[in-house]
């Protein structure tokens, strides 16, 4: 069933995604994106999630990347369309309204690290490994890696990571500031959702904007970010959710935000 190609399990306020097709190594094919943009729309929807967590199926691997057996098949219009479908989906990603944590516990590689990198932040395990090794398959990144692989640690890092398509550490990628953490594989959850549940008792809204923002923002003009973020800042400021958090700081008590 497509359906158990994606699973999701919720447990609000966290929902996690977790990509199953341990076989392959949760290598993505089209009906896993399909998929998963479908389990998108869903958390995107459900207001009791304030934060998605995405991972992959068993100890091995997050995902291996696309399908090279898929791949392989295609002719240069449906290698435009698979790479279009990916880029679209990993946007969706980048562009949820809440908070999405990448969980890697193994192999990132190719379109692995590029779904990763459509995440706000990266946490991974010690045995993760990251790299984006298509020219060694005589092709080049698909899924939004030659550009979202460079804003996050610079050209010169990542023309590196992309010309030689060699594998990383956990800890190398994390020394270049690609993912924000490595614990042991075994802590890898309990430390994604320990930030998760950090984040999700604070405003939503606010956090809502604030991700928009940072991502808007470093496209654009320091001057016209600026003047977006003092916009937002208005908009905040007419929510519940700032009532709410001014008046239980004032009266030494925890805000519950209701996200209105
Ligand atoms: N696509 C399809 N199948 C894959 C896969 C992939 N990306 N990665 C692994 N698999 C399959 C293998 O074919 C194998 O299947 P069988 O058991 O049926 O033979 C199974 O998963 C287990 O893999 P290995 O036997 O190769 O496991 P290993 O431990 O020896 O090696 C690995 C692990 C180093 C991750 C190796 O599997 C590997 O190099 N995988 C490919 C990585 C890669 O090149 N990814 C980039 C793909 S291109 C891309 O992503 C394009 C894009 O940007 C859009």
């Amino acid at each position: 069933m497509s359906g158990d190609l994606v699973l999701l399990e919720k447990d609000p306020p966290l929902a996690t995604i977790t990509i199953n097709r341990p076989k392959a190594l949760n290598a993505l094919n089209s009906q896993v994106l399909k998929t998963l943009e479908g389990v998108l729309d869903q958390v995107g929807e459900d207001e009791e999630i304030r934060v998605v967590i995405i991972t992959g199926s068993g100890e091995k691997a997050f995902v291996a990347g696309a399908d090279i057996a898929e791949m392989s098949e295609m002719t240069p219009l449906e290698g435009a369309n698979f790479s279009r479908l990916g880029q679209l989906i990993f946007k969706k990603v980048e562009e949820l309204k809440k908070p999405v944590i990448a969980a890697v516990n193994g192999f990132a590689l190719g379109g692995g690290s590029e779904l990763a990198l459509a995440c706000d932040f990266i946490y991974a395990s010690e045995n993760a490994k990251f790299g984006l090794p298509e020219v060694t398959l005589g092709i080049m990144p698909g899924f939004g890696g030659t550009q979202r692989l460079p804003r996050l640690i610079g050209k010169g890092r990542a023309k590196e990571l992309i010309f030689t398509g060699k594998m990383i550490t956990a800890n190398e990628a994390y020394e270049i500031g690609m993912i924000n953490k490595v614990v042991p594989q075994d802590q890898l959850m309990d430390a994604v959702k320990e930030v998760a549940l950090q984040i999700a008792k604070n405003g939503p809204i606010a956090v809502s904007i604030a991700k928009g923002l940072v991502n808007v923002g470093y496209d654009i003009p320091l001057d016209d970010g600026c003047l977006m973020e003092s916009k937002s800042f208005g908009v905040c400021a007419s929510t519940e959710d700032k009532r709410e958090g001014m008046k239980a700081f004032l009266e030494k008590r925890k805000p519950v935000f209701k996200g209105k």
